[in-house]
């Protein structure tokens, strides 16, 4: 990156309690209004804010994050009515999913309207619109004017950000304001749905799962790339092509039965320790101590898929702090069609994290 995108100004304000702070809130909405920047908190992960509409402010955060141009930004909303000015046509299939889950973690891809910029969508013909449960947010959003584009508030190739703390670290200097609302809700971004298919496809898994959307409309699929152990196919969010959330480690997923996947693990272990490298375990609670590593970390008990989630981009960043070369993780989360939950959602970042090496045991 060069230096002088890190010389600016980055104003960091902590919102109280309740994210009634409507000062910072309101001079966040006006510093975007005039092309700025703000990095903000959601319910998923934090947010690196600019007018939506603008499409300078779209270069900029393109730039900020040093991410391709050709990997589209999720326009936020403040209130549903709003999705008549973005998207051409709004499809009843929308509108059921939006009275079902919004506010809340969940994005969906209709046809863009002539009023967002082709920056804005990088060059697509069609948006992504999301309408956040945090309070915060959509203060903020609306103070904004009503259209606030943000990509997670990472560098590329960054996992996504849960804590002020990994924002502060990616983002001052790159952008006007800072809103620190501690840790997030979540942990993992939202669900993405596009719409302009039929049946609608799932090209990110969240906290809204599959089943939860075919509750609500009869039919949905995934994209067939979203639990690829391989990776050789292009995933459909463009976005989603891209090695996201991968720590500087060499991670690999190892699979089977508890105690074989440790002895498998520990063996690997010491082969990479001869081979000089800094060795980490990412284990559940139950089997942690199981893991002869130089740094293991407890993700959280197996079944409490809300903790995992929580913690899992974390993680990825203190192994990279801590310069692990060689990780090893256990399996989490459920990748199949037929179990709902956060599961498939953490599967898959894993999944995308260790650039689809899987080992089974
Ligand atoms: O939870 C979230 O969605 C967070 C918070 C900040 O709202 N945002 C987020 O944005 O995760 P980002 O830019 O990191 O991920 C957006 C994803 C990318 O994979 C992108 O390719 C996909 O959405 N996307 C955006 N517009 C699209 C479109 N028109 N068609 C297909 N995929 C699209
Ligand atoms: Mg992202």
């Amino acid at each position: 990156m060069k230096a002088d995108r890190n010389q600016m100004e980055t104003k960091i304000v902590r919102l109280s309690e309740g994210n009634n702070d409507d000062k910072a809130l309101f001079e966040a909405g006006e510093i975007l209004k005039k092309g700025g920047l703000v990095a903000f908190p959601t319910e998923t992960v934090y947010g690196l804010g600019g007018d939506a509409l603008n499409p300078d402010s779209s270069k900029k955060i393109y730039a900020a994050k040093g991410r391709p141009s050709d990997n589209p930004l999720i326009v936020h909303l403040y209130r549903t009515e709003d999705l008549y000015r973005v998207a051409k046509e709004v499809p009843e299939k929308a509108l059921r999913l939006a009275e079902a889950f919004w506010p809340g973690p969940l994005t969906m891809i209709l046809p863009k309207s002539d009023l967002v910029p082709k920056e804005t969508t990088g060059g697509l013909d069609t948006v992504a619109v999301r309408l956040p449960s945090h309070v915060g947010a959509r203060k903020m959003i609306e103070y904004a004017g009503g259209f606030v584009a943000a990509p997670s508030a990472n560098l590329s190739g960054k996992p996504s950000p849960t804590l002020a703390k990994y924002v502060i670290e990616d983002m001052q200097g790159r952008v006007d304001m800072i809103l620190d609302d501690g840790e997030v809700g979540i942990g993992l971004e939202s669900t993405i749905v596009d719409l302009t298919v039929d049946p609608p496809q799932v090209l990110r898994p969240g906290y809204i799962t599959k089943e939860m959307l075919t509750e609500v409309l009869g039919r949905v699929e995934n994209d067939a790339t979203l639990f690829s152990v391989s990776g050789k196919t292009a995933p459909r969010a463009p976005g989603m092509k891209y090695r996201h959330y991968a720590p500087k480690g060499d991670l690999v997923i190892v699979r089977g039965e508890s105690e074989r996947v440790a002895a498998f693990v520990n063996e690997k272990l010491r082969e990479a320790r001869r081979a000089g490298e800094k060795t980490g375990v990412i284990a559940a609670q139950e089997t942690s101590s199981l893991y002869d590593a130089d740094v293991v970390k407890t993700i959280g008990k197996r079944r409490d898929e809300e903790v995992i989630a929580k913690r899992l981009y974390g993680i990825l960043r203190e192994f990279d702090d801590e310069n692990v070369g060689k990780i090893f993780s256990e399996s989490f989360g459920e990748e199949s069609d037929e179990k709902g939950g956060l599961g498939q959602a953490i599967m898959n970042r894993l999944l995308k994290a260790a650039g689809h090496q899987v080992i089974e045991v």
